[in-house]
C-alpha cells in the first residue's frame, strides 16, 4: 500500500556541495531540483501528500549568506512551482512560524498568495516546512486551542497544528546517513515508519524513493496492537 503522507528530511546538501568545492548554497539549489522532480514522480505514482523540511527554526544560526540563499530559493521555487502545481491540481501548503519578523514582508506575501491560489486544489498536497520546528508548532497549537476556548485533547491539538489538515505521516525519509528526527513533524509522525538512507539529498532520485516505498510496503504496522 502507498503511504498517505511521506515526509522528507532533505539532509546532506552542504556536504554534497563541499565535496565538489562549491558553496553550500549550490547544494541547496541542486536539492531544490531534486524536490521538484520527486514531486512529479510521486504524484505520477499516485501519492497524495508530501512534506519537505526546507528550513528549521534552528537554521537561523547558519551563516547569513546561506540563510539568505535559502530564503531566495523559497521565493524562486514558489514562483516556479505555482503554475506547475495549478496545472497538476496540487495544493501548496507552507507550514511554520510564518508571522515571524525574520521572514520579509515580501516573502510572507508570496507564501500566502501561493497558498491562497492553490487552496481548493484537490489532486495532492505539497507541504513545505519553512521556519518550522515541531515543538514550537505544538505549543502554538495548544495556545490556539485555548484562545478559542477549546478543551485540550488530541483532536483539538491536531486540528490547530500548522499542518492541521494534513493526514498523519506514514513514512519519514531522512537522507545523508543521519538518524534523528530533528524536531520535524513529531506529533504527526507518532506512528510513522522511519527510513534512513546514506544517499545525500542532491543525489536522491526515483530509484532511491522506490526503495523506500518497497521497504514501507514490507513493514507490519501495528499501531500499538499485536
Ligand atoms: C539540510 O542539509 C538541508 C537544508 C537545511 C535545506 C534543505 C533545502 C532544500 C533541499 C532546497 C529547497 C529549499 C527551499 C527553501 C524550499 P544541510 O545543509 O544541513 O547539509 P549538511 O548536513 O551536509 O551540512
Amino acid at each position: 500500500m502507498l503511504p498517505r503522507h511521506v515526509a522528507f528530511i532533505m539532509d546532506g546538501n552542504g556536504r554534497w556541495a563541499t565535496a565538489r568545492n562549491m558553496p553550500r548554497s549550490y547544494g541547496h539549489v541542486k536539492g531544490s531540483e531534486v524536490l521538484e522532480g520527486l514531486c512529479n514522480y510521486a504524484f505520477d505514482k499516485g501519492l497524495k501528500c508530501l512534506s519537505f523540511y526546507a528550513f528549521s527554526t534552528e537554521n537561523w544560526s547558519r551563516p547569513g549568506s546561506e540563510v539568505k540563499s535559502l530564503m531566495a530559493l523559497l521565493k524562486r521555487m514558489l514562483k516556479k512551482f505555482l503554475p506547475v502545481f495549478i496545472k497538476r491540481n496540487i495544493r501548496l501548503v507552507v507550514s511554520g512560524d510564518l508571522m515571524s519578523d525574520k521572514i520579509s514582508d515580501n516573502g510572507r506575501k508570496m507564501i500566502f498568495s501561493a497558498m491562497e491560489k492553490t487552496k481548493n486544489l484537490t489532486g495532492g498536497i505539497v507541504n513545505i516546512c519553512f521556519n518550522y520546528g515541531s515543538k514550537n508548532e505544538i505549543v502554538h497549537a495548544v495556545n490556539a486551542a485555548l484562545e478559542k476556548g477549546e478543551k485540550i485533547t488530541e483532536e483539538s491539538i491536531s486540528e490547530n497544528l500548522w499542518c492541521g489538515e494534513l493526514p498523519d505521516v506514514d513514512l519519514v525519509i531522512r537522507t545523508s546517513g543521519e538518524q534523528r528526527l530533528s524536531n520535524f513533524l513529531l506529533w504527526q509522525s507518532a506512528y510513522a515508519e522511519i527510513y534512513f538512507t546514506d544517499c545525500l539529498w542532491p543525489d536522491y532520485n526515483e530509484q532511491e524513493f522506490d526503495k523506500a516505498l518497497s521497504w514501507f510496503e514490507s513493514r507490519q504496522r501495528r499501531f500499538g496492537g499485536v
